[in-house]
């Protein structure tokens, strides 16, 4: 059988039920490597896991609830004792929320938001580096936004979640960097998921969102995973601390 990229790599994708955490599942496997599917949704990380199967590919699901140390502990130790090793953390599970101004939102969608997107990565990179430290190495990846980088109105709790997302993977990445853990996020523009496409405010995304990607589309799950798996390679091996932009042009200006 042919060598691939990341033969004998553990992964754990967080989020892995839909959208971009399957389509970087499915990439990973693609690439060899055995997948931790790791989700609060039982049906959406079965449904990832039949689809890496059924394509030869190895992985299992992982039930898990970010916002709670004593989960993603449980999952890093499950990973673990299943397979022996964690070598790369995608931190990619989050939630997106009601779009209003700051003082017409309240105090539980802001907590809901930033411990999803804030504190679960911090929890995942938490757990995941202890392991990787024991190994003697590791990548992570986390998932920020172009809402990392610049700001819309009316996503207040979105947007600080995603600013922080870029604070921790920097820290992080100054903490580890000499452990030989690679530390680096992305930061996608609007990309077709069912967390978009059923968007209540945004009935009509090609519109609401297209201006805003000078090149002309919005983005693919796949262009995204891609990203990711380069960003997880050799290849690239002096990317460290760095937010890459995979947002069609959104941020450039
Ligand atoms: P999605 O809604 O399709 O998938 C998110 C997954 O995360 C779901 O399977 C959900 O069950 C899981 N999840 C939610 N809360 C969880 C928790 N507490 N513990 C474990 N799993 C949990 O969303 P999508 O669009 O694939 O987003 C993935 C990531 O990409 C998010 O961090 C999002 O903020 C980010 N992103 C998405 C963009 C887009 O346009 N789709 C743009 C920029 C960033």
């Amino acid at each position: 059988m042919s060598q691939k990229q990341f033969d004998q790599k553990v992964v754990v994708v967080t989020g892995a039920g839909s959208g971009i955490g399957r389509a970087t599942a499915l990439a990973f496997a693609r690439e060899g490597a055995t997948v931790a599917v790791a989700d609060i949704n039982e049906t959406g990380g079965a449904e990832t896991v039949t689809q890496i199967e059924t394509t030869g590919g190895k992985a299992r699901f992982f039930k898990v609830d970010t916002t709670s140390a004593a989960s993603v502990e449980n999952l890093v130790r499950q990973i673990v004792d299943v397979w022996g090793r964690l070598d790369i953390a995608i931190n990619n599970a989050g939630i997106g929320g009601a779009i209003l101004p700051i003082c017409e939102l309240d105090e539980d969608t802001f907590d809901r938001i930033i411990a999803v997107n804030l504190k679960g990565v911090w929890l995942c990179m938490k757990y995941a580096i202890a392991q990787m430290l024991k190994q003697g190495g590791g990548v992570v990846i986390n998932v920020g936004s172009a809402l990392g980088i610049t700001v819309i109105p009316g996503s207040s709790p979105y947007i600080a979640s995603k600013f922080g997302v870029a604070g921790l993977t920097r820290t992080c990445a100054v903490e580890y960097g000499g452990k030989n853990i690679r530390v680096n996020g992305i930061c996608p523009g609007i990309i077709r998921t069912p967390a978009v496409d059923d968007h209540p405010t945004y009935p009509d995304l090609e519109k609401a969102f297209l201006p805003l990607h000078p090149i002309g589309r919005l983005g693919t799950v796949e262009e995204v995973a891609d990203c990711m798996i380069w960003l997880a390679s050799d290849k690239a091996s002096f990317v460290h601390g760095a937010m890459i932009s995979i947002d069609g042009g959104w941020t450039a200006s």
